[in-house]
């Protein structure tokens, strides 16, 4: 075809959506926004501890029992439509005395970290029975019944997170309830999907005097039980620690992180935004923003759980951090399935 009879680029770019096509010319500017890494997904935000117990006690109201939907407030990020951060929700729960949580399954993997717990608040997974001590650590992975059982007898809370984001991302959810309230319990000597605080604590604080990474201080990842490898194929959970007075260096990596306060009292920043906790407060890291963590207290620790989606982006070949790969994540094992 002549010069004088060819097509204009907008008209051509007309024709090819006329039939289902795109010239890859019209991503050039996306390309471009892309140059140095994605944008973070979100903003960083936090969510104090005074604020979601006051909604949850207002839920034992309003929500007289709590059925198969369970009484959870999740957090939702003030930059995204959804979810805390663009592939994880975090959310709080709270039974009151002798409530049961229906059994149910779901294709999203979620962890449970007790806030308020007692030996008679009870988490079953696929038939083995999770006793909830404070700041214990409860996996349900992919498609294992749970549900939870309230013996004690005053209210009890806990953190729910989940990979929803990244689950409907792909469109592959499912869901389906037992059709019984809860689930029979079966002898799973050796099996455990339950990580003890009694035993991890001590283990965190006698390594207090190591060095640790410069961007997260004494940092442990709980290991997956039956693989050794990440906590869950999607989720990976950690426990760190700042001593007195520490301040780490800034780094950013292409994963999203949640955190709560175990305990102690400091700040951290996060592309430039301050984020000031204390005990039991919540808050997010968005994929790619700089962020660096300081512990206001002289005297004592400051200890955070964390849950982080590295495993996915592993997987994918995705995983990146800067300015370099972080020393120091050591394993903390849990115990082997049926061993
Ligand atoms: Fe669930
Ligand atoms: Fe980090």
């Amino acid at each position: 075809m002549s010069d004088a009879t060819a097509k204009s680029l907008a008209e051509f770019d007309e024709d090819l959506a006329g039939a289902r096509m795109k010239g890859q010319w019209q991503f050039d500017r996306l390309l471009e926004t892309l140059v140095g890494g994605p944008r973070p997904a979100g903003v960083p935000h936090l969510w104090s501890w005074n604020d979601i117990n006051a909604k949850l006690l207002e839920a034992c109201d309003v929500l007289p029992e709590s059925f198969t939907a369970r009484r959870n407030v999740a957090f939702m990020n003030p930059g995204l439509e959804r979810g805390t951060s663009h592939t994880m929700v975090m959310g709080m729960q709270m039974l009151k005395p002798g409530e049961i949580a229906w059994s149910h399954r779901h294709t999203m993997a979620a962890i449970r970290f007790v806030v308020d717990g007692h030996p008679e608040l009870v988490t079953v997974v696929d038939g083995e029975r999770c006793p909830m001590e404070d700041n214990d650590l409860i996996l349900t992975p992919r498609w294992t019944w749970h549900d939870h059982h309230n013996g004690a007898e005053r209210n009890c809370t806990w953190l729910d997170a989940l990979d929803i984001g990244l689950v409907l991302a792909l469109n592959n959810g499912f869901y389906e309830t037992l059709g019984e309230v809860r689930q029979p319990e079966l002898d799973r000597t050796g099996h455990t999907q339950r990580y003890a605080w009694r035993d991890l604590e001590p283990v965190l604080l006698s390594m207090a005097s190591e060095d640790g990474s410069p961007y997260d201080g004494i940092v442990l990842e709980y290991v997956n039980p039956v693989t050794g490898g990440h906590t869950l194929p999607t989720i990976s959970c950690r426990i760190q620690m700042l001593r007195p007075g520490e301040r780490t260096q800034p780094h950013r990596h292409t994963s999203s992180g949640i955190y709560h306060v175990v305990r102690g009292a400091g700040t951290t920043t996060v592309d430039g935004i301050d984020l000031e906790w204390t005990d039991r407060d919540c808050f997010v890291i968005p994929n790619w923003a700089e962020h660096s963590f300081v512990n206001q207290s002289a005297t004592e620790e400051a200890i955070l759980f964390s849950v982080h989606d590295i495993p996915a982006l592993v997987a994918l070949g995705l995983y990146r951090e800067s300015p370099e790969r972080s020393p120091g994540v050591a394993p903390w094992p849990g115990v082997p399935a049926d061993a």
